[in-house]
């Protein structure tokens, strides 16, 4: 049952109203984050003399010994309609009318856009620290297969020979973005909400540069309207979610694609092989299938908190309770697929005879010979034309480019010499593209020494995040 305390509404709301608009059950999880906004903001009311340091003592204290005792698994918040609320009645059990002094200038609409604001840099941190470790592992992967050649696809057609560093390059730039993407969403978190109260601050003497030192944010939110309904920087957060569950998606179609005995570019061990109830003959992809499948939920939760928030009036709106459900999920949903990514990664094997083979099966080089025509002075329209017809001539009969003998060639355009034949090798092929963001030695080497410095930045970056361990730790100790 859920107590109607004064803030819950008067004493006539009619209890189902009152469970229906109770957000408990999910802003349980943001316990820690109330608990060390509270001590920071009681610890600024004492400094301040709003409160008599002693008074300011004891409820910091009394809101230390709720986080230790729900550590200890002796008490949770229950009982009431929010986790705010709940804290609040435990403390006063525990203190008695002292802790009425807690929520002066304060209220949840700031308290609770503050839980969620450390709650998001947490998460960021989370992200972060997750995509170096995945970005650290597609270069090691890279490292290993410097030599691996296959084939890219654009339309799902065979298209040019490239590396299979150059694949896993990819796949790390795009990670490398979001990246940024959680960097940014970090940044717009890292500001300190508490202090403008309900809307429009307080008349009371705090002072908000205080309670933002204590909470380690760089900077103070600077409008108290725009503060108690802002959730942008949860919607940026959500967004850098979505879209790097996106590029997972992505990456394990290629792994999904790959593992089938079509393309037998890659074999599952048997670690991550998932079977059949029928088909005894079946090593499935389920796990990349599942992080394919995951990026629905994630898409969904930033849609869900944009439609929240469209059409909402300025200020503190009570829908807003709605961004719970997605901004408590999405963080963690996102760390546990990385890592089952890290996972199924580490249980790949690249089959490098069959990914040579799909090259010089078909005709990927033949741009390649195209652009040797180009080199001894032939126009590329022209040179184009004629490997165009000699590839529809040698797939008419059956041979791969590679097989074709020159004088065949030869009759189609006389530029067909042995050293033009000679770009049919695909290690040369790969070789030759020795321009930025192409597929060569060189330019792998460039991009994976940046892709190797984002990681690094992205690791030091989430280092610096503080731990609500250390805030409780720090400011449990403080002097008011
Ligand atoms: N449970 C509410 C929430 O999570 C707390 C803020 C309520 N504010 C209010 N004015 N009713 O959003």
């Amino acid at each position: 049952l859920i107590a109607k305390t004064d803030a819950a509404g008067g004493p006539q709301l009619h209890p189902e109203a009152l469970a229906f608009t109770s957000s408990l059950e999910l802003d349980r999880a943001l316990l820690k984050e109330d608990l060390v906004g509270s001590m920071a903001h009681v610890v600024m009311l004492g400094r301040q003399r709003i409160l008599e340091p002693k008074d300011a003592r004891a409820v910091r204290d009394g809101l230390g010994q709720l986080w230790l005792s729900a550590q200890a698994g002796t008490w949770a918040p229950a009982g009431e309609e929010d986790v705010h609320m709940a804290v609040e009645a435990a403390l006063d059990a525990r203190l008695g009318a002292v802790a009425g002094l807690l929520h002066t200038a304060r209220s949840r609409n700031d308290q609770v856009a503050l839980d969620l604001r450390l709650f998001t840099r947490a998460q960021c941190a989370d992200a972060l620290k997750g995509l170096a470790q995945l970005v650290s592992r597609l270069l090691e992967m890279a490292q290993e297969h410097a030599d691996t050649m296959l084939p890219s696809y654009t339309h799902r057609q065979r298209a040019q020979p490239i590396s299979l560093a150059y694949w896993l390059c990819a796949y790390a730039a795009m990670f490398s973005r979001d990246m940024k993407a959680f960097d940014f969403a970090l940044d717009g978190a890292d500001a300190l909400p508490l202090g403008v109260g309900a809307i429009a601050g307080t008349s009371l003497p705090i002072d908000r540069d205080v309670t933002r030192e204590l909470l380690q944010f760089s900077r103070l939110t600077e409008n108290g309207l725009d503060t108690v309904g802002d959730r942008d920087f949860a919607l940026d957060f959500l967004y850098a979610a979505a879209r790097c569950a996106v590029h997972v998606s992505r990456l394990c179609t290629d792994l999904i694609d790959f593992a089938s005995s079509e393309f037998g570019f890659v074999r599952l061990s048997d670690a991550i092989a998932c079977g059949s109830s029928m088909m005894p003959q079946k090593r499935n992809p389920d796990l990349f299938e599942l992080l394919r499948g995951k990026s629905g939920p994630a898409v969904g939760d930033l849609m869900s908190l944009l439609v929240t928030l469209k059409g909402l009036p300025g200020g503190y709106n009570r829908d807003l309770q709605e961004d719970r459900r997605v901004v408590l999920s999405a963080g963690p949903a996102l760390c546990a697929n990385l890592r089952a990514l890290l996972l199924g990664l580490g249980n790949v094997q690249f089959d490098k005879e069959r990914c040579l083979a799909a090259l010089e099966g078909g005709a990927t080089q033949a741009t390649d010979v195209a652009e040797a025509l180009v080199g001894l002075g032939v126009p590329f329209r022209e040179a184009y034309q004629a490997v165009g017809t000699l590839v529809a001539k040698a797939q008419k009969e059956g041979l791969p480019l590679s097989t074709v003998p020159l004088e065949m060639a030869r009759a189609i355009h006389p530029g067909f010499t042995a050293q033009v034949w000679g770009t049919l090798d695909p290690r040369g092929s790969v070789g030759r593209k020795v321009n930025e963001g192409g597929t060569g030695p060189a330019s792998i080497a460039r991009q994976m020494e940046t892709l190797r410095q984002s990681a690094r930045l992205a690791q030091t970056r989430a280092e610096g995040v503080p731990s609500l361990e250390g805030l409780f730790k720090r400011l449990s100790e403080v002097g008011i």
